[in-house]
């Protein structure tokens, strides 16, 4: 019987966010905002995923300048590096080394269904890198390296978890022959109603970095007038707010705003409903733009701060590589003798 060196935790969180552009209100609604919460019930390994930013072109300098920022934006939202950790993928080499093993175990067919490629692919699908195409492999290597059990994050991100459920299973079957569970299968959490943030310019189209127009978005580095406007621009329509959250599905416009005053003042939707059912936007707008300025400024002031010392940063990503690796490194050793890799 093979010993194994690694230990399965009852909970373990993974999350990663890419340093990619400007974080934004999405990013923090469906992902950083729920890390904060969750880090203080379950032990919580949290990533900037530097080597999916590289899956499309990135200016080498700026892609260090974005590390340090998004590092000091997760900080300044709330996570805790003494409690959590916090580092970039990179350097902790061995992301690379499993999703090379887990690229021989995930089949072309379940990328291929794959939709955010598709997307962001587009026509140019023979362009696109083999990275691109293979993200949501290291994704699962993300993933399985920690053995986590839990991975919260936005609604966009669910298919790529159920393929690393289903890489999960299908190395399970290969090559745990006796217990077939060494790899637990990870969960999905995608909490609250900001889950899915949508551009503050069209309703049916989600929050995005890489949308052409910053007024689609409100990013974690913005003023209070940048709040103010954004918000004040928003696209709505001509009615006045709903009572039911049902009346919200053929709303889009609404629906977002709503719900993403709903998830910033921590109370469900019908009770946001409650509060404005009836009323104008030329009434409800000012209360989303207060509520935001009132959760987002002190982020923002954080985050400028931090950023003045970039060699602390630096050292806080150095702290967290050292205790990721810890625990990465007895994993994958298993994985290699489960495998039959000398090592
Ligand atoms: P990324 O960098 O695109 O986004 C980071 C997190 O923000 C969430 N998110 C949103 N949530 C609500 N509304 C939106 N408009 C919105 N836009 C983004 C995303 O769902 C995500 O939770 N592949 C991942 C990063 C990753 C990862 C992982 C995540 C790499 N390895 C392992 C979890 C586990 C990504 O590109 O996220």
């Amino acid at each position: 019987m093979m010993k194994l060196i690694s230990k399965q935790p009852s909970k373990r969180i993974f999350s990663g966010i890419q340093p990619t552009g400007n974080l934004h209100l999405g990013n923090y609604l469906g992902a950083i905002k729920n890390w904060v919460n969750l880090q203080e019930e379950i032990s919580s390994i949290f990533s900037i995923v530097d080597l999916h930013a590289i899956t499309v072109p990135q200016n080498p300098l700026k892609l260090k300048a974005s590390t340090r920022e998004v590092t000091a934006a997760i900080i300044a939202a709330g996570i805790n590096t003494e409690k959590s950790i916090l580092f970039n993928q990179s350097s902790v080499k061995e992301h690379s080394e499993l999703a090379w093993i887990l690229n021989c175990v995930c089949r072309i067919g379940w990328l291929n269904r794959m939709t955010q490629f598709k997307e962001k692919a587009g026509k140019n699908r023979e362009n696109a890198t083999v990275g691109l195409y293979s993200y949501p492999v290291l994704m699962s290597a993300d993933i399985l390296l920690y053995r986590a059990t839990h991975v919260p994050v936005g609604e966009d991100q669910k298919q790529h978890i159920e393929l690393a459920r289903n890489i999960a299973t299908s190395f399970n079957s290969m090559f745990d022959s006796k217990s077939k569970d060494f790899f637990c299968l990870p969960e999905p959490q995608i909490l609250g109603p900001g889950t899915r943030v949508m551009s503050l310019r069209d309703g049916t189209k989600k929050m995005s970095k890489s949308d052409p127009s910053d007024a689609s978005r409100i990013n974690l580095t913005d003023t209070k007038d940048d709040i103010f406007n954004k918000i004040k621009k928003a696209k709505t329509d001509s009615n006045p707010l709903p009572a039911t959250i049902k009346e919200l599905e053929k709303r889009p416009e609404a629906s977002n705003l709503l719900k993403i005053y709903s998830s910033l003042s921590d109370e469900d939707l019908q009770k946001t409903l409650d509060s404005f059912a009836g009323k104008g936007f030329s009434y409800f707008k000012p209360k989303l733009i207060e509520l935001a300025v009132e959760i987002l400024n002190p982020i923002s002031s954080e985050m400028r701060y931090l950023l003045k010392d970039p060699v602390e940063i630096d050292k806080i990503l150095v702290k967290g590589k050292g205790k990721a690796q810890k625990i990465a490194e007895k994993v994958l050793k298993d994985i290699k003798n489960l495998v039959g890799l000398i090592h």
